[in-house]
């Protein structure tokens, strides 16, 4: 199995556009939190509208997760707590989302959402106890912020990590979780797209501006994972222990040739051009 992993994408539609051509390569696509930006031009609800789009045809092509992220919150619960009520609907697209937990192939997923206050926090807390009866050996979460005091949650300053998460780690040590939220961490000296706490490996994909976002891509069959930023790729071996600096890349697999050729946009079509992409042999 492969996913691709994108987060922060903050309604960059180049980067949705390069979503939606880069699918046909992976078995699960997983979006790790802030598709929307409250900062944009663009009205909140067109943003949803649009995204709720990009998603429709992406879960065409291939499994698709998204977890929410603070930049997504678009509504209070009746208890006052911000949420994202907008991710909960996309559930009808075949999109696993906040508060799914799922099996695909022999992998477990529990997708988070972002948490404003103690309610939706100690539903996480619950979802996790009843994921982790039923998890398969390998166990992957989906929450946009990482853990605190990592090289993952570095901003250059200081750690913008999630300390509760350190916590629910440690006690329940899934093999992975897959975070955004700070954006510069693989960016600055003592940041990481990679880290490792205790059995579990943690990434944060980062985010670069323009076309095409920086990704993660986890391929399960050669237990590796995959960072792709503009003009540098890096490799782990997910058996390995932790070690710095990552592996720079010799021999590209075929799926990361193929991905740097829809890097170019003169290779891929707008999303006008009718949506679902074939697969690019
Ligand atoms: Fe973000």
């Amino acid at each position: 199995m492969r996913c691709l992993v994108v987060a922060d994408l903050h309604y960059s539609l180049p980067q949705f556009d390069w979503l939606l051509a880069a699918a046909p390569e992976f078995d699960v696509v997983i979006l790790a939190g802030d598709a929307l930006d409250v900062g944009s031009f663009v009205d909140f609800r067109a943003q949803i509208l649009v995204v709720k789009k990009y998603l429709s045809l992406l879960s065409d092509i291939t499994r698709v997760i998204v977890c929410s992220g603070n930049h997504d919150l678009d509504e209070r619960s009746a208890e006052g707590e911000k949420i994202a009520r907008w991710i909960g609907d996309i559930s009808e697209l075949g999109i696993a989302c906040d508060g799914d937990s799922l099996t695909i192939g022999d992998i477990s997923f529990t997708v988070c959402p972002w948490w404003d206050g103690p309610l939706v926090k100690s539903r996480i807390e619950a979802q996790l106890r009843d994921a982790a009866a039923d998890r398969a050996q390998r166990w992957i979460w989906v929450h946009h912020a990482p853990p605190a005091n990592s090289p993952t949650s570095w901003g250059g300053k200081r750690f913008f990590g999630d300390e509760d998460l350190v916590q629910w780690i440690a006690q329940y040590q899934p093999s992975m979780v897959i975070s955004g939220h700070v954006h510069q961490s693989p960016f600055t000296p003592e940041g990481s797209w990679f880290d490792r706490l205790g059995a579990t490996w943690v990434f944060n994909t980062g985010l670069q501006h323009g076309r095409p976002p920086v990704c993660i891509v986890l391929d399960f069959d050669e237990s590796a994972a995959f960072w792709i930023a503009a003009g540098e790729a890096q490799r782990i071996d997910l058996r390995a222990p932790l070690s710095r600096p990552a592996a720079l890349i010799e021999m590209p697999p075929p799926w990361l040739t193929s991905l740097s050729r829809i890097a170019d946009p003169l290779f891929s079509a707008p999303i006008s051009d009718g949506g679902v992409r074939k697969k690019r042999l």
